[in-house]
């Protein structure tokens, strides 16, 4: 599969890394509104000043839109009206009808649409789900969650350098939060209880805090949970824990480990980084499954949608 990449910012820069390590994948192409990003490429890649060029020209198979969150909806909408395929950082976009247009787009030119999750293919995650699978530890039901994503990016009442690009601490760490849910529980079973924002005139962004509390149905027993992001506790700290009838367990998405408490027994830590960077795991993970959906000629349309409508819900 040839990728051509749209924005060569900080996360392109862990995707050509992990499109480096992933089998059947090859970068071709990139364009970046800033020419001097060009600097940032492999010699064997081509650079295009225009993305109307790049659109026309460029043999790629698809075209992944590493831009700014508030700019995904113009840029993916433009190389679905050029009849080629996008693949989009999450969030997809930053409202619901942003994200039905694109995807009504994408779906009368009969065009694939993949929005890329990577905090879901974190090594903790797909470990857990190995280990819920091979029934490794008697955990019983699943019973409750609670996911914490936090970053610091709005200190001293100011947003941090961190935040450039990104739209607040809802969209787009709330997005990570239900992609990794999506792979460890029901997520068709979820809505929304209740969502709790934090928006600060001043601040340039969205919401600096958000909150959802949400139900979920589990061997036909209703679960709760929250998904809890927040830009101002001045800490990168990501968790999920799930709490099932017999114990918890808890994985660290910032320092790729997995906890585990069961009643009677001594905690369990498991760590599972390796000498790659998080985010280089992660986008392994996400090239994966693109090359595979890519092969059976389909996309992630519908999970996309159910993540961004209990996203939007809670606005
Ligand atoms: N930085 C992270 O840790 C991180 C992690 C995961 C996902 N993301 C997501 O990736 C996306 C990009 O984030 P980033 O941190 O790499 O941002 P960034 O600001 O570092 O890079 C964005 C790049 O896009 C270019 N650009 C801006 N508008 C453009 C346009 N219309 N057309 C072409 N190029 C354009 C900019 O010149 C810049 O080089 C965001 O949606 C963000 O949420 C970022």
């Amino acid at each position: 599969m040839r990728i051509a990449l749209i924005g060569i910012g900080k996360i392109a820069n862990y995707q050509m890394q992990a499109i480096s390590h992933t089998k059947g994948i090859q970068l071709v192409g990139a364009h970046d509104l800033d020419p001097l990003r060009a600097e940032e490429l492999p010699g064997s890649v081509v650079f295009y000043d225009d993305l109307n060029k790049m659109l026309q020209r460029s043999d790629a198979d698809a075209f992944l839109v590493s831009t700014p969150t508030y700019t995904h909806f113009e840029v993916a909408m433009k190389v679905i009206e050029a009849d080629r395929v996008a693949i989009v950082e999450k969030p997809l976009s930053t409202n619901q009808q942003q994200v039905d247009d694109l995807m009504t787009a994408a779906r009368t030119r009969k065009l694939p649409l993949y929005t890329a999750f990577h905090p879901s293919y974190g090594r903790e995650v797909e470990w857990w789900r190995e280990q819920r699978d091979d029934e490794n530890f008697e955990m019983g039901h699943l019973i409750g969650f609670e996911s914490c994503f936090s970053d610091p990016y709005c200190m001293d009442g100011k947003l941090t350098l961190g935040a450039v690009g990104k739209s607040g601490a809802w969209i787009d760490s709330g997005a990570s939060s239900l992609s990794i849910l999506a792979r460890l529980l029901d997520i068709e079973s979820m809505s929304l209880v209740d969502g709790r924002m934090t928006a600060i005139p001043s601040l340039n962004c969205a919401q600096v805090q958000g909150l959802g509390i949400y139900r979920f149905k589990t061997n036909d027993r209703t679960g709760y949970g929250i998904v809890d992001t927040n830009w101002t506790l001045g800490k990168n700290y990501k968790t999920t824990r799930l709490w099932y009838e017999n114990g918890v367990i808890e994985l660290d998405h910032a320092k790729e480990y997995g906890k585990l408490r069961l009643e009677g027994m001594e905690e369990l830590v498991f760590n599972l980084a390796t000498d790659k960077p998080r985010l280089v795991n992660h986008y392994c993970g996400v090239f994966a499954n693109l090359t595979e959906l890519f092969e059976q000629q389909t996309d992630n349309k519908e999970l996309c949608e159910v993540i961004h409508r209990l996203l939007f819900a809670a606005l």
